[in-house]
Order: C-alpha cells, then structure tokens, then sequence
C-alpha cells in the first residue's frame, strides 16, 4: 500500500471536509455550502462510500480527500501530502533535492527568527533607550530572569533597527520580509515591522521562534498586540504559547491550564505555575488540543471571565469536543481511550476567576491562591449546563427547554464514559425537568449513535476491513480495490510507458464526439477528471506537461520531474503482468479473458496492440467517469426534490449528453474487444 492510500485509509473525507464547511446528512451522503463558492442553498456533496466530493454548483469539479485541501488551503500536492500524513500519522520517505533547499530555507529563517529574539532582549536589557520599558516591565511584576526565560524584548522607536542589524549579518530583504520582521509599502520602501513595542517571542513546543506577539508600550498605539503575519512557518492557530516552557510541568502533573494571553503565561511560570499555555485571544482549535492531550488527562480552560470570554469558552468548548471525536495525536488514541470503560481521556474542567481579573492580575496579587481556583474548576458538564441554560426564564415552557436539550445534548454524550454519560443526562434532565428517558430518546434519535464507541458510526465504505491498525482506529482497505482505481492505475500505467499515445486516444475521442454533437459535451479529451485519486491526477497532470514541452522526450521529463512524493505511486502504478491480469480478470467475459490471455503473451509486443489495448481502457476509463457523475447527478437531483428549500439546479443536457456519450463509448470498446479477438 503506497503512503497515498495509507493515509486515505487513516483519515476520513468527512472529518476534513467538516473542518471547512458544515455538513448535513442527505441518505449515505452528505450535503453542504460549497467551501469553494458563494451559494445559498448546497450543490456541494460528499460522498463517503467513494471518500469523494462534488460541487455541482459553479464549481463543477470533484475529487478525493488530497483535492479537496489542496484547494481549500491552495496548497500544492507535495505540501497537502505532507500535512495530511502528519495528520493521519503516516511518515513520509526521506527528502528530494529541491526539499533540501526549502528545508535549508526554513532553517535559515528559523535562525533569523532566533536571532532577532535574542537581539531584541539584550536590547531591552541593555540599551540606554529601553530605560523606560525596563521600568514598565518591572511595574507588570517580571523579573530579569523571566525575561531571559521567554526572551521578551524591546523593538525600539526605529524604522531600520532590524533591518540593519541583519542586513550587516548577512540577511536579504526578502528573508526579512518573509520572516514577518520587514514591510514592503507600495512605493517599495522596506522598513521595520515591530517599532516601539514589547517583543514577546512565540516559539512552538520545541523551543524554535516562529513569531511575535508585539506589545503596545504607547497609548496611541493600534492593536495592543501586533503578531507576526500568518504564513508557512508561523501559524498562531497551530500554537500554544509557553507549551516549550510548560510540557514537563504539564506531563508531571498531567494537568494544563489554558490561559487567554501571553501575560498571562509569564505571569504564572514566573510565580512558579509552569503547567500553563495560553490560545492567544483566539477560540481554541483542535490543533492546539491535539498537542497538550498527549501529555495532560486533565484540560483546565481559565478564561476570561467577561461575556466575550463566555462566548469565546463556549466556542472553545466546541473545539475541544470536535478536536477530541477528529483527534488522533501521536501518542494518543483518543478513540481506543473512550472505548475503554473507566479510564478517561480528557477531564476538561472550567475555571472562573473573580470578575474582572485575567489570570495575569489574580497571580500578580494572590500568588498563593492559584493553586486553590484551578483545583475548584467546575466538571466542563456543570458549566455547559449552567451556561446553556441560563437565559431560561424560571417557567421556560417545554419547547424552549426541548430546544436547549437538544443544543446541549451533542456536548455532553460526545466524549465520555458511558458513566459520566448517563451522569450528564441526568444532570439536564434535572436542570430542564425533562425525563431522562426523553432525552435518551433524542439522543438515539439525532443519529446519537454519538454516543457510541466512535468507530462504530464512522462512515464505512463498502467492503471496507474490519481490522484495525496500530492505534486502535478503525481502517479502510477499500482504495487500491476501489471499484475503478485499478483500470485508472492500469491506463495510466500504459501511458506513462508511451506518453505519446495520449494524442492518438484523444483522437479517438474526438472521433466518437464527431458521430454525436449532442454527446460531445462528454467526449473531451481524457483530463485529470476522469481519475478519481489526486495522485492519479498530479500524475496525469504531469503526463500533460511532458507532452507540452519540447525540450526533453516526454519519458525523461517525466522521469526527471515527478515529484519525490508521487514516486510511490509511480512505482505501485508499474504493471506486474500477473497483476495485469488479475485486474483485468476481474471483470471480463471468458471471450475476453481469452484475448487478454493473448495479449499477456506478447505483453511487449507490437505498438499497435498496445495502442488498441489503451482505446479501449480510455474508452472504459471515460465510461466509468460519466457513470459515476449520473450516479451523483441523480443522486444529487433526487435529494433536491426531497428537500424543498433547495431548488433544483442539476442542468439536464449534461445528463443527456453523459448517457449519450456512454452509449458511443460502450459501442466503442465493444468493436474493439471483438476487432481484436478476430485477429
Ligand atoms: N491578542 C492578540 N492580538 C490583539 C489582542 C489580543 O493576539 N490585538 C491575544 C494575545 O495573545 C493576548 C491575548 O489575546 O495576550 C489576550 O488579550 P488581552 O486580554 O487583551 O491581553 P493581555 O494578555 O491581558 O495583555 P495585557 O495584560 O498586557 O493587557
Ligand atoms: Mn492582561
């Protein structure tokens, strides 16, 4: 199994899609706004039997699980192949020259990142002109070793201080500008970013700086903090702030506390609290989770205790649950865990400081009493009930109290043992004074087989394994047998050998589309859509290349250009003629079996076999693409009609055509196969 199909096995197309686009249940499949386009009602399927998606808005485009990210994140395939292997636990094989030279790249601004913290600090420390941010930092109560340990800085009031400084080290522009330390304006003047501010470095679990968060020192000055720009390497949403500092305290304690800001953090290690993080003002994401979840059992969230805290926390809330029901960190089997009676992943605790005071100001006047508050956070059930609630007036009539059942019901039965489950109906079920059988109820009804051992009501394909890997997660065999994979394994195979013949097979096509003017629609020439998997298509994307330039023989530029991370698929796609056959086999008649029989025995034989031999695979390959878009077609026409907010969009001379092309097509290869067995 190549990595490719490792990790579509691991990671399941309607977890990824879900993360961008709400999903609603339609039949087997699931509907949705298209990420993609702005629309009103869902032309937008997934399919998780085929782990594939459709738009068939303005979009009109498909693919798998590599396709649909590339495109949500505009990501090329190498980079969504990394990310998503990371994300399914799959490791990928040693790196190519030209990642060598990114990596060199990366670690080169790394450097420049680092150096800049350092600079910045002894600026602060040291320089005549920090005299007065020396005095603010002392009025916030931090003493100089703290500000050694998170290598907090003074930016001074300069429009060139970074900038000479690395430019004297050697640095271009450019790395300044990519390093989020430097700003082009539109006149092309380069200057300094971070200008008279408090640089509080943000580096990621393993010590590296990837940015700042900058602090206004005057009052005039907008925002109060200024990060670093999103980019590659520096992702606030990927980052726990003080997560280096604070993972053996996390560990030792198997308890974090995390805090909104970045005083906070320093406030609490520096009063000796060195178990905190902070999420940095943003709703907390299954990233950051992920990443504590696998030293900690015990999640406190101290929050800001004003209403944009509360909303913030219920948004956190949310997260926590999806990222732990999506999670499977490194080291953690979230899934296994649940299953497993007793034994609790994740004890998510809500704590509320006196109002009006962020963790900062609590540590700062009663250090002694930290310890006390976070051991009185309340179970994340009492506070979800009593938030949920809340705006319940005392003779709520049943129908509003059904409607916050309901709303409240998913976060409390997804994660927990089947004790604290029921423990949690109960509680609502007194809060609401609702039977707790009633709620029951909903909860089976809402498909709640949430509350489920997790595996059970993934979407499976058909056909799927019933085993499982090494982390317990439940495992799809179904894509190097997926129906259709192996003749577009086999096609491509046949052209990487030639890639010239495309031409002669497009030819064909064509001359079918002559025959039918009202079929043509569906008789272009072969294109990425007519493969299913992503690697398929890069492969054949890079086919057309090849066949576009003039400079190398197709088969060289090929076998110079793909990308390290299509190699893999490449090698799995050369046929084996036993395989051959058994795809082949599979699905033919005795009378063709016998003449591929024949071909088999002269496998390298004449050109003109084999150029015959790819018509007809083209001709099955196209046949299969425009049964599989009918199918999602009607599919897509019929929940439509079943669901009257949605008008009907699904273009009728498409599906004319389609079933018109198919026809042509089939005629086609059937004159081929009969052609050939004559001969
Ligand atoms: N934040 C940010 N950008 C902003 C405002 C806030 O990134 N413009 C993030 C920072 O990580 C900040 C956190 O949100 O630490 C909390 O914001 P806030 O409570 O306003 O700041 P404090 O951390 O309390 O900072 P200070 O005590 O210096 O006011
Ligand atoms: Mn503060």
């Amino acid at each position: 199994m190549s990595v490719i199909d490792d990790i579509k096995a691991r990671l399941d197309i309607v977890d990824i899609v879900s993360a961008y686009t709400p999903l609603k249940k339609a039949g087997r499949n699931y509907k949705a706004l298209c990420p993609f386009h702005g629309e009103k009602t869902p032309s937008f399927v997934v399919f998780p039997d085929r782990q594939s998606w459709r738009c068939f808005g303005a979009c009109n485009e498909g693919g798998d699980i590599f396709g649909f990210v590339m495109k949500a994140e505009g990501w090329d395939f190498p980079e969504t192949l990394r990310v998503l292997a990371e994300r399914a636990g799959v490791e990928l094989r040693p790196q190519t020259p030209e990642e060598n030279i990114r990596h060199n790249t990366e670690e080169r601004l790394l450097a420049l990142l680092d150096g800049a913290a350092q600079l910045f600090t002894q600026h602060l420390l040291e320089s005549p002109d920090a005299e007065a941010v020396r005095a603010y930092v002392t009025r916030r109560g931090l003493n100089e070793t703290t500000i050694r340990q998170f290598n907090i800085g003074y930016a001074p009031d300069s429009w060139h201080f970074a900038l000479n400084h690395f430019r004297l080290e050697g640095y271009r522009e450019e790395e300044l500008l990519e390093a989020g330390l430097a700003i082009r304006n539109e006149t092309g003047r380069v200057y300094d970013r971070f200008r008279h501010r408090l640089m509080i470095p943000i580096r990621d679990g393993r010590g590296r700086t990837l940015g700042f968060g900058a602090r206004a020192l005057a009052d005039d000055q907008q925002p109060k903090y200024l990060n670093s720009p999103q980019g590659p390497l520096f992702n606030k949403s990927n980052l726990l702030y003080g997560l280096d500092l604070a993972r053996r305290a996390i560990r030792e304690s198997e308890t974090v506390v995390i805090v909104e800001g970045y005083m906070d953090v320093i406030q609490a290690h520096q009063a000796g609290y060195t178990n905190v993080v902070a999420q940095m003002g943003t709703a907390l994401t299954p990233t950051q989770v992920q990443q504590v979840a696998k030293y900690a059992n015990r999640l406190i969230l101290a929050l800001d205790s004003d209403a944009a805290g509360v909303n913030a926390t219920m948004r956190g809330l949310k997260v926590t649950r999806d990222s732990l029901v999506e999670a499977e960190p490194e080291g953690l089997d979230a899934r296994g865990m649940m299953s497993q009676a007793g034994k609790l992943q994740l004890d998510i605790r809500v704590l509320q400081l006196p109002s009006g005071k962020d963790p900062d100001e609590f540590i700062r006047a009663n250090p002694e009493q930290w310890p006390e508050v976070v051991n009185q956070a309340r179970p994340l059930v009492d506070y979800v009930i009593e938030i949920g609630t809340r705006h319940l007036p005392p003779n709520a009539d049943i129908y509003a109290r059904e409607r916050v059942a309901r709303d409240l019901l998913p976060l409390l039965t997804a994660t927990e043992s089947d004790l604290q489950r029921n423990d949690n109906i109960q509680r609502l079920a007194v809060r609401l004074h609702i039977p707790e059988r009633d709620l029951l109820n909903w909860v089976h009804a809402a498909g709640g087989k949430k509350s489920a051992p997790l595996s059970a009501h993934r979407p499976q394909p058909k056909g799927a394994g019933k085993g499982s890997n090494a982390i317990g997660m439940p495992r799809r065999n179904g894509h190097l047998n997926q129906p259709g994979a192996a003749l577009e394994r086999y096609c491509l195979s046949m052209l990487l050998q030639a890639p010239d013949r495309l031409f002669q097979a497009n030819r064909k096509l064509r001359e079918l589309a002559a025959q039918e003017e009202r079929a043509s629609a569906a008789l272009l020439p072969l294109n990425q859509e007519d493969f299913s998997r992503e690697d398929y298509r890069a492969l054949f994307r890079l086919i057309n290349e090849a066949l576009n330039q003039d400079e190398y023989e197709p088969n060289e530029f090929i076998e110079e250009c793909v990308p390290q991370e299509l190699k893999g698929t490449v090698e799995e796609i050369q046929p084996h003629p036993l395989e051959i056959f058994r795809q082949k086999a599979s699905n033919l008649h005795l009378a063709e079996l016998q003449s591929v029989m024949k071909d088999l025995s002269r496998f390298n034989g004449e050109a003109e076999l084999q150029s015959v031999e790819l018509f007809r695979c083209v001709f099955e390959l196209r046949q299969q693409r425009l049964k599989r878009e009918m199918s999602d077609f009607y599919f897509f026409e019929r929940e439509a009609q079943l669901d009257s907010e949605d008008t009907l969009v699904v273009d009728y001379s498409i599906i004319k055509a389609h079933s018109l092309a198919i026809h042509l097509l089939e005629r086609a290869h059937h004159e081929l196969v009969h052609q050939r067995q004559e001969n």
